[in-house]
This record gives structure tokens, sequence and C-alpha cells, in this order.
């Protein structure tokens, strides 16, 4: 089996399915994850899924997958737009890097149109709602096993 696939969750995701769910929908982190691992067991994967609110806690996660991951899947959450420490942290990771967003971030406010993870990111999944994290999975399926 491949190293398992991190799948990494930025500040106010903890949140999901309380926080705003007309943009981010009812389902909550623990349901995403769920889902993830379901789908990674079918598929022959392994999954390490993590969340915080904590710049550095997600880039020491980084890290580790530096050395223990085939994959990083990262929802940076705000972080996505001011975050040059996440950047450079997935740049030393040397596996695939895809990023996914629930909402469609090109729809809502000027500043979450740009993206510092988007300069590493081998794709990005945005507006599927947290069908995007399976969507992203299976991406990375291909990635990593192909
Ligand atoms: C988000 C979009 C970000 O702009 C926002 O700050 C989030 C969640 C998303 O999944 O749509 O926290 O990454």
């Amino acid at each position: 089996m491949a190293n398992p696939i991190y799948i990494l969750n930025g500040p106010n995701l903890n949140l999901l399915g309380m926080r705003q769910p007309e943009i981010y929908g009812r389902e909550t982190l623990e349901d995403v994850a769920a889902a993830c691992t379901a789908l990674a067991g079918e598929m022959g994967l392994e999954v390490r899924f993590h969340q915080s609110n904590h710049e550095g806690v997600i880039i020491d996660c980084i890290h580790e997958a530096r050395v223990a991951g085939s994959g990083v899947i990262i929802n940076p959450g705000a972080f996505t737009h001011t975050s040059v420490a996440i950047l450079d942290a997935l740049n030393a990771f040397e596996g695939p890097v895809l990023e996914v967003h629930i909402s469609n971030v090109h729809k809502r406010e000027a500043f979450r149109h740009h993206s510092y993870v988007s300069l590493r990111a081998d794709g990005v999944i945005a507006g599927f709602g947290t069908e995007g994290y399976l969507l992203a999975l299976r991406r990375m399926r291909t990635l990593v096993l192909s």
C-alpha cells in the first residue's frame, strides 16, 4: 500500500455543518472524514485526516507528510489567501498536492480570489461542496498509483 494521503483542514473548518450552512452545507467535518476514510479504503488508500485553527500546526502536518505521506489534499481555509508559510511548506513536499474549497471562492469576495497555495497545487477544486474532498481523493489515487 502507498503511504497515507494527508487531508488537511485549516481554521474554522471544525465548525463545518454549523458555520454559514448556506455557504458550506450541513455536513460536519467528522462526516467528511468518515466519507474520505471509506472511499480511501475502497480505493486501497489510507488517509490521515487533520484539522487545525493554527497555521504552525498545519505546517507541522505538512512536514510530517514529507516523510510519511504520498500526497496532500488541503483546504487551508482563510490561510489560503494569506499564508506564504503554508506555501513554503508545500513547496518542501515532493508528492502531489490538491487544493480543495467547499465554496466557489471565485464567486465570493475579491480577497478570496487569490490563493498562495494554488502556486503549488497540482489541481484545485472549488464549489463542489464537501463532495470536492472525494473528487480530490479520486484524482489523488490516479496521481499516486499510476
Ligand atoms: C474555504 C474558502 C475560504 O475563503 C474560507 O476562508 C474558508 C473555507 C472553502 O472551503 O470554501 O474558511 O476554504
